[in-house]
């Protein structure tokens, strides 16, 4: 029942299992990206030809081997030191991510992304007026004939009708299988495009271009792609890795700082389920990473897409290590699910639901008392959640939790802590403790009700809410 990462990971062929701290990142910066990451993942070396040279010389090659072949060798350098790539090496399809200030004005790399003549940009009515024109115009500028589909901004538009509305403008638009569909925005976008791309004529290029903190270190890595039916979250949908993720941080400073620290959250996930060091690398650094700082932020975003690329690389289709990335999700879903989807955002959720795994792990003797003192302290330094909804009950938790996609034959399991940066997937826990966790944040209110509701989050009033309903299989599928 219970599936230790470091032991599953060690046993797939993945570059990152070389390296000498951790498994992500670790402490330091950008040193380390050129010293202790393995070339197919690491900063790639300066000075050398320049990418889009060889993105040329490929010729007619798919655009993702294309740049495979130049990551792969580490003879490419991109538009500046500022530049740097990684690859994702799934089973079904290796693709990089490209890290770099203006990457979704780089009329080459765009151009190089798209082998046929047509593209379909696909992005939302709030993002769309910020960043779609340049996106656009690079395509244009490569000879490329562009369509835009732009969807109304919002959770509750992750729908069949919004997939039927990209469907629509790829049929319009004449769409063929070398047409290329560009996702400009958050998850949601990303979800439905990629989905989209999946389905159109059994399947067309499309890149990632994500546009929230969440996207990047999240969903826009590792081809996870779909919509909500009414009746559940992500319940229709595909694994379709992408052709390319493009990260431009510059598109991230218009997003509102509730967005971001929710992708913090995600973040602060990686250092506790796979790397301590990089978890000590953000205690030591969160204060400028909330400040946006530029060289935090890319190590960041680095490090967790590295995490995410190597646990996708060893498990594409979560058959098994991939479902440590729900490290706080089956408490934070139900926290969701029992607020209603949009009145806390995703990441808030996970944050309180990662303190109550490793308190509940804690409680099982499994982790150190102080590694859930310093979770609390760092999640609650981004003004993150640490403790669940003061009114959400245990019947609620259990009757969220119960549906969770990670219950197996009517047996629930759960990602716990075994350490700071090692997480595992199990059943193999006395219920009682679970109960007991629970149980714990409605004994605190009781006691103090003032205090805990200082540390609950004010949802209230969210911009974002979910046309999902708030049945318990509407937090099923991830
Ligand atoms: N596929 C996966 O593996 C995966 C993983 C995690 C989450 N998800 C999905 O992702 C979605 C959540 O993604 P999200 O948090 O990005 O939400 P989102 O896409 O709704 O974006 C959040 C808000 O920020 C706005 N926005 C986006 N970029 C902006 C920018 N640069 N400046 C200003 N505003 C901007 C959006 O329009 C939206 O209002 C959920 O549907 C979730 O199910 C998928
Ligand atoms: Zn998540």
């Amino acid at each position: 029942m219970t599936m230790a990462f470091a032991s599953a990971f060690s046993a797939a062929a993945v570059d990152t299992a070389r390296r000498p701290v951790g498994l992500c990142g670790g402490r330091g910066s950008d040193a380390l990206a050129s010293k202790a990451w393995p070339s197919s993942l690491g900063a790639v070396a300066a000075g050398a030809r320049s990418s889009h040279a060889l993105v040329r010389a490929a010729g007619r090659h798919h655009a993702a081997r294309a740049w495979k072949m130049a990551v792969d060798t580490g003879a490419v350098q991109t538009a500046g030191s500022e530049r740097e790539e990684l690859t994702v090496q799934a089973a079904s399809r290796t693709y990089p991510i490209v890290f770099g200030e203006n990457v979704l004005s780089d009329v080459t790399l765009l151009g190089s992304l798209c082998r046929g003549h047509k593209a379909l940009i696909v992005t939302n009515d709030k993002v769309g007026p910020l960043y779609m024109a340049r996106v656009r115009d690079a395509l244009e500028r490569a000879g490329k004939q562009v369509f835009v589909e732009v969807l109304p901004d919002g959770e509750q538009y992750k729908s069949v009708a919004s997939l039927g509305r990209v469907w629509d403008a790829c049929m319009s638009a004449q769409l063929d299988r070398k047409s290329t569909l560009f996702a400009l925005g958050g998850g949601v976008v990303g979800d439905i495009a990629g989905f989209a791309a999946a389905t159109f004529v059994r399947g067309i290029d499309f890149v990632q271009l994500p546009t929230t903190l969440l996207a990047v270190v999240d969903s826009a890595v590792g081809g996870k792609t779909a919509v909500n039916h009414p009746a559940g979250k992500n319940m229709i949908g595909a694994f379709y890795q992408p052709t390319a993720v493009l990260v431009d941080a510059l598109a991230l400073r218009t997003l509102d700082n509730r967005q971001y620290a929710a992708g913090v959250a995600e973040i602060v996930k990686y250092g506790l389920i796979a790397d301590a060091a990089f978890f000590e690398y953000l205690e030591a650094n969160m204060d400028a990473l909330m400040s946006r700082d530029p060289s935090v932020l890319r190590h960041a975003m680095r490090v967790s897409c590295q995490c995410k690329a190597g646990v996708v690389a060893a498990d594409e289709r979560e058959g098994g290590v991939r479902a440590i990335l729900n490290l706080g999700h089956t408490f934070g879903h139900a926290i969701e699910a029992h607020e209603g989807y949009g009145s806390w955002l995703h990441g808030e959720a996970v944050a309180a639901g990662m303190v109550m795994a490793a308190e509940m792990s804690c409680r099982l003797g499994w982790l150190p008392r102080e590694v859930v003192s310093r979770t609390e302290a760092l999640l609650a330094r981004v003004s993150l959640p640490i403790v669940p909804p003061p009114t959400m009950a245990i019947e609620s938790f259990m009757r969220y939790m119960s549906v969770d996609k990670k219950v197996e034959a009517g047996v629930l399991k759960l990602i716990l802590l075994d350490a700071l940066g090692s997480a595992k997937v199990t059943a193999d826990f006395d219920k009682e403790v679970l109960y007991d966790t629970i149980m714990l944040y409605q004994q605190r209110f009781k006691a103090n009700p003032g205090k805990y509701m200082d540390q609950s989050v004010a949802a209230a009033g969210s911009s974002t809410s979910s046309g999902t309903t708030g049945n318990p299989a509407a937090q099923a599928a991830r």
